[in-house]
């Protein structure tokens, strides 16, 4: 078969010549085109059921959830009431997967997906004990009792592990950098996935924003630092998915909130003043919310709280 007819694939060590549109076309008609199939040390054309074979279970391993020329499995989620985003990452060669701050009310939709794609949820992790929706690692864990919750130790909230700073998380090849980020809340983690440039930040550092530190043990001058030093000191094109975002804004950079968050290119004592004079008023699920995120780690939740999620 001519070469100019055939569009070639690397595909690791091994390559595999496609057909053109109109070999294709063949192809879903039933028919296997004379295809060459080249390995290192190999060259040469194969029979029929050999060229089937191959050809089949290299389109199969080119058909992962990844997304062209991608080896994670990446998904943003949102939870429409409280503006959350969940992230759902995985390995696709070993199928290992984590979420990133699941929300009750959207389990069963994170439960499908990870069903959908083959995926074998391992950890349901949390950045810190949220206030304003309930997490969605109990119900998960009902549904994948193998998934373990994640959460800090300094949070004192209840986990299968608890985390601290220096940890990794791993899940197949890839491994979540833990790093400390407290002001929002004393147990605020950010995840790192330095192989890919990308920080998951909670509520530490949201897009031109931040989270609020007049409750939970916040405080605007070790959130100050926390995000100086632990999330600034990031390489500048690291990718930050934040736990929320109100505007409609998915993700931002570590050089873009270095130059246009307009709290945190401020100096420590006008960002303590911006935070202290937010006036910003109570959150509306707190009281249900905290109760039942300080144990998001068990598999049963009280009734209550599974009520008052759904309200
Ligand atoms: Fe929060």
């Amino acid at each position: 078969m001519a070469k100019c007819l055939l569009r070639v694939f690397a595909m690791g060590r091994t390559k595999i010549c496609l057909p053109t549109n109109r070999e294709a076309k063949a192809t879903f008609c039933g028919v296997i085109p004379t295809v060459a199939v080249q390995r290192p040390g190999f060259e040469g054309h194969l029979d029929t059921q050999e060229r089937e074979h191959c050809m089949y279970s290299q389109y199969k391993k080119m058909a992962t959830f990844a997304g062209k020329g991608n080896d994670l499995i990446f998904r943003q989620l949102l939870e429409y009431k409280s503006f959350t985003y969940t992230y759902l990452l995985a390995d696709p060669q070993t199928k290992e997967a984590i979420l990133i701050d699941p929300v009750i009310e959207m389990a069963e939709r994170d439960v499908k997906l990870v069903h959908d794609l083959g995926l074998n949820l391992i950890y349901g992790v949390n950045t810190h004990v949220h206030a304003d929706h309930i997490t969605g690692t109990g119900e998960i864990k009902k549904k994948i009792p193998t998934c373990k919750s994640v959460i800090s130790k300094v949070s004192e909230a209840l986990a299968d592990v608890k985390i601290k700073e220096g940890d990794k998380i791993k899940f197949g090849k890839f491994e979540l950098e833990c790093r400390s980020t407290p002001g929002h809340t004393n147990g605020c983690m950010t995840y790192v996935l330095h192989n890919k440039g990308m920080a998951f930040t909670g509520d530490a550092l949201l897009i031109r924003g931040c989270g609020r530190t007049d409750f939970q043990q916040g405080s605007a001058e070790t959130l100050y630092r926390s995000v100086h030093e632990k999330i600034f000191s990031l390489p500048p094109d690291y990718l930050l998915f934040p736990a929320h975002d109100y505007t409609g804004q998915t993700s931002t950079t570590v050089e873009e909130e270095k130059k246009c968050n307009p709290r945190l290119t401020k100096t420590m004592p006008e960002f303590v003043k911006i935070m202290k004079e937010l006036n910003l008023p109570y959150p509306k699920q707190i009281d249900r919310a905290l109760p039942a995120n300080m144990i998001c780690g068990l598999q049963v939740l009280p009734e209550e709280a599974k009520t008052d999620a759904k309200a």
